[in-house]
Formats: structure tokens, sequence, C-alpha cells
């Protein structure tokens, strides 16, 4: 893509940030609807953040994506951030404002609900949800199924401590519940959510046995590499509905193309199939 003088700039700041598909994923977009713009990866070191933050509107970016390490360092340094990303403790997403202040939003949340909605039949009030972990991405998934109106969610961790902090900082029906439970906390579940990194690439798998969880429960793992994880497959072979990671990145980056770029963009087969090749070369 050959740019203009007018061109619009985006682009991701993480440390690492070599690993980010987001380049490729909004490079795919930006040239699908032939759009003057680009969207380019920044390696910012820890100590540097604020001072990277800062620049954006000097320079006449449009915004940035974060990711780690800096997602909760940007939420601090944002002139404005947006509720939900407040509940949510971090911010993967800045926009530039026309006034060269910093807005900060998560959309995390919303790339986790539509996600689930886009790839299954699962609906809030289909019963309880179980969250296994209890990290960043556990918040995001806790405030995105409060938000979409489930009636209750089993929060369970590892380290009880940091589930029961969770539920805590949830105003609403959450519980936490002991690791060692967790095949106990199935029952009557309507929906599983896998947010801990157990099962990905490089980690042990998840233990988890199924027998308790209702057939017509969907399971959903934010686990990306491999695409179907243990857990996914063995919830797959029994006859549950399940969901994989991958839409999740795909949607999450939707709210930040379009604010920067000025266009309304899908998450498509095509999409999923082009970043999948990626993954696959990984
Ligand atoms: P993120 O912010 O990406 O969610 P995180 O804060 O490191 O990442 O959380 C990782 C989650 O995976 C945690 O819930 C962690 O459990 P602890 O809170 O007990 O650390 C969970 N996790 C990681 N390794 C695990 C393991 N071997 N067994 C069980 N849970 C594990």
């Amino acid at each position: 893509m050959i740019l203009s003088g007018k061109a619009r700039v985006a682009g991701v700041i993480g440390w690492p940030v070599a690993h980010s598909r987001s380049p490729r994923l909004h490079g795919y977009w930006l040239e699908r609807h032939g759009i003057d713009g680009a969207y380019i990866p920044m390696a910012v070191p820890p100590g540097r953040l604020e001072q990277a933050l800062r620049a954006l509107p000097a320079l006449g970016l449009r915004g940035v994506n974060v990711t780690l390490p800096h997602k909760e360092g940007t939420l601090a340094a944002c002139d404005n951030v947006d509720s939900l990303a407040r509940r949510i403790g971090a911010v993967n997403t800045v926009v530039v404002c026309d006034n060269g202040e910093l807005s900060g939003f998560n959309t995390d949340a919303f790339g986790l609900i539509e996600n689930l909605r886009q790839r299954s039949a699962w609906r809030a009030t289909d019963g309880p949800a179980v969250i296994l972990g209890a990290g960043g991405a556990a918040r995001a998934a806790c405030v995105a199924l409060l938000d979409a109106g489930v009636g209750s969610i089993r929060i369970v961790n590892r380290t009880r401590q940091r589930a029961a902090d969770l539920a805590d900082a949830m105003s609403g029906p959450c519980a936490a519940v002991a690791w060692a439970e967790r095949e106990e906390a199935l029952e009557g579940a309507a929906l599983v959510v896998n947010t801990t990194s157990l099962g990905m690439a490089g980690q042990p798998p998840l233990d988890l046995r199924l027998d308790s969880l209702p057939l017509k429960a969907t399971v959903y793992d934010i686990v990306y590499v491999p695409l179907e994880t243990r857990l996914l497959a063995g919830a797959r072979a029994r006859g549950n509905a399940v969901v994989d990671g991958l839409g999740m990145l795909l949607h999450q980056a939707r709210p930040g193309f379009e604010a920067w770029f000025g266009t309304p963009v899908e998450v498509d087969e095509g999409l999923r199939d082009f970043l999948l090749q990626d993954l696959s070369n990984a």
C-alpha cells in the first residue's frame, strides 16, 4: 500500500511487540477497504510508556492498541478512561482526541462476547457461567458476562484468594470456588470459559474432567494457539458446543479500527483464515 501525505496512522505498543498479530489483522482490513492508512508495531520498553503515549498527539497518530506489559500503565496515563476499562482495570485501546487528549478504552470484554455470540447459540439467560482463572482476562470475561446479563458466575482459580478478590471487586452475583472443586463447579453450568494459560502451546494442558457439565453447555477457551485445545477437543467429543479464542482477538480489534480509520469492519471466515495461516507458520 502506497500512503499519501494524509494517511491515518495507528499501531500497537508492547514489549516485546514482535509476536503481536495486530499489524497483520489491521493490515488486512486496511487493504480490504482500500484505506489510506497504516498500522505499525511500536516496541516501547517499560519506563518509556508515558513518553510514548504523550508523543502520539504530537506526531499526529490516531491512537494505539496496547498489549503486555502496558495495559495497566496506560490506564493511569490516559486523560479520560471509559467506565468499562476502569472496571476491567486495564486499557487496550487508546484514541487520540481532536484536542490532543488521550481516551482509554478496553475492548476485550466486547471481543469476548461478540465472538461467543457469533460462534455459538449461547444466551446469557441459559444459566450459570464458570470462569477458570482470575487474572486480567478473567476480569474482562467477568465484566462481559455480567453486562450481558448472566445471573450467576462461579470463579475458579488455583489461588483461591485471587478468585475471591475478583468476585469482591465485581459488584454482581459472583462466587469464588477452590481449584480442587472445579469439576463440581460445572454442575448445571451453561457456559465454561477458560481464561488461564493452561492448554496454550508450551504450557501444561488444563486438567478438567467434564463429566458433570450439561451437554447443552458451551465451552469457550480464550487460548488460540493451538486453535483446538485439549479442553475444546474433549468438549466437542462429548457433544458440547465449543468456541475457540481466535475470534476474541479479531473482534476486540474492531472498535479501535473504526475509531482510527473511520470505517466499520467485520470478522469473517476470510479474516480467520488469513490469521490462521500466520499462526500455523509460527
Ligand atoms: P492474564 O492477565 O493474561 O489473565 P495472569 O494474571 O497471569 O494472566 O493469569 C493467569 C491465570 O492462569 C491465573 O488465573 C493463574 O492462576 P493463579 O492466579 O493461581 O496464578 C492461572 N494459571 C496459570 N498456571 C496455572 C496452573 N498451572 N494451574 C492452574 N492455574 C494456572
